[in-house]
């Protein structure tokens, strides 16, 4: 008997079940092209790291050119220019006093990387009971176990592993206009309580700032981090920003941590990072962070280093991504997708949508549920725009060099779901 049984297994995919996977066979700006001959128009950036659409010719150029030095050297003990030089870039455009960069692989070993450190600082500075993280309620930080911990274990995609994780302490997420509204208030209340009730065990906050991703696409106002910046100093409690999702513009400011101008003192970046082009993490910290790490005494090093952190090929297109978006002003780019967003889906109705939501170059649908999605792919599909719901939330969040017309076609898609339903 032939096995025909799949070779390839698919994410968050019942393999059973699932419908055959679009075929990719070409890429080149919004549009993937697909082995039957449709182009789809991306309204999701490939989760939401192409940000300057595929192929681009200054992103090629500068892969190519690194990958004829060299593709990749160990960084035990060996450096080099396009991992110094992003290094000094990443200090530069992240908000002041980030001062260090420790690179790894992706957004998730980028999350493990800033719960490890925080968990190190304090063992450092002789303190050992502080090993606990908080984290929100609608939180995501990633797939790998530390990042899963610290994710919502009652609403989220890993509920299935509660209670076989790291322990961890999770608040009600803020939302509203401003951090007077109940949501933030009743946040803050448990955030104090708990800081003041077991601070001495808790290591560090982790949040997603001002945009919580795929565990609920929802927006809260970034007034909100300052309060809990002045609760973190006042217990003394290492602040974790994940800015895997909405660094490098999503929320419309080059970091989601300027929108309230609070410096965290280790913020993770990923996905946009490259572009697109490779995976690739940077987790920086603050000097004081840095600090407790330098000692005569070699036990008190950062115990990590991924086989392939600082790709010189992934550095060299991160720098190259950096200077694009500058050169080309992307975050008047992002304005003009906010303004479009929200002319073509605030205010769109429908019985089985329940809210709509958009802030820089994200649009949300959030349906009453996952089952009002049904379909949604391959209705899109047919009118050439690939789009890919989560749970209940139908989503944009395009390449910031989609066109107007493409925008309005991905939107469009949106609303007529939304009117079929
Ligand atoms: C906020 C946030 N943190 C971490 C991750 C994990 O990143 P990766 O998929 O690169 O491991 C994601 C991915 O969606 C994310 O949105």
């Amino acid at each position: 008997m032939p096995d025909n049984t799949p070779k390839l297994w698919l994410p968050y995919a019942q393999m059973k079940t699932v419908s055959p996977p679009c075929h990719v066979v070409k890429a080149k700006g919004t549009r993937l092209y697909l082995d039957d001959g449709t182009a789809l128009i991306d309204g999701i950036s490939s989760w939401w790291c192409v940000i300057h659409g595929y192929n681009h010719p200054v992103l090629n150029r500068a892969a190519t050119e690194q990958l004829a030095r060299f593709a990749h050297v160990m960084m035990g003990g060996l450096v080099h220019d396009p991992a110094l030089c992003l290094a000094d870039e990443l200090v530069r455009i992240t908000p002041d006093g980030l001062n260090h960069v420790f690179f790894a692989d992706s957004g998730s070993v980028g999350v493990e990387v800033a719960l490890k450190m925080a968990i190190q600082f304090w063992r450092n500075r002789g303190v050992k009971e502080k090993s606990r993280f908080v984290a929100l309620r609608g939180g995501y930080h990633g797939d790998t176990t530390g990042a899963m911990s610290v994710s919502d274990d009652d609403e989220g995609m890993h509920r299935l592993f509660k209670g076989t994780l790291l322990p961890q302490y999770f608040v009600a997420a803020p939302d509203g206009e401003s951090a007077e509204s109940p949501e933030c208030q009743e946040s803050l209340r448990q955030l104090t309580e708990l800081f003041s009730s077991s601070a001495s065990q808790i290591a560090g906050m982790i949040l997603e700032p001002v945009f919580q991703g795929a565990g609920g696409f929802r927006f809260y106002p970034p007034e909100y981090l300052l309060q809990v910046r002045r609760l973190c100093d006042e217990y003394d409690i290492i602040l974790v920003f994940d800015e895997v999702a909405t660094g490098f513009g999503r929320t419309g400011a080059m970091f989601a941590a300027d929108l309230a101008g609070v410096t965290p003192d280790i913020m993770i970046l990923s996905k946009a990072l490259t572009g697109g082009y490779f995976g690739l993490s940077a987790t920086l910290a603050t000097s004081r962070v840095f600090d407790a790490f330098m000692s005569n005494e070699p036990g008190y090093a950062f115990m990590h280093g991924p086989t392939y952190m600082g790709h010189a090929v992934a550095c060299a297109v991160a720098l190259a991504s950096i200077k694009l978006f500058e050169r080309e002003n992307y975050l008047e780019k992002i304005a003009a997708i906010e303004r479009v967003l929200k002319e073509e889906l605030i205010g769109v109705t429908g019985s089985s949508l329940r809210d709509v939501r958009v802030q820089g170059a994200i649009g949300v649908f959030e349906f009453n549920s996952a089952a009002n999605l049904k379909g949604l792919q391959d209705f899109a599909r047919t009118r050439e725009v690939w789009l890919r719901p989560v749970d209940k939330w139908l989503y944009t969040m395009p390449p910031y060099v989609i066109t107007e017309e493409d925008l309005r076609k991905v939107t469009a898609v949106m609303r007529e779901w939304v009117s079929y339903r």
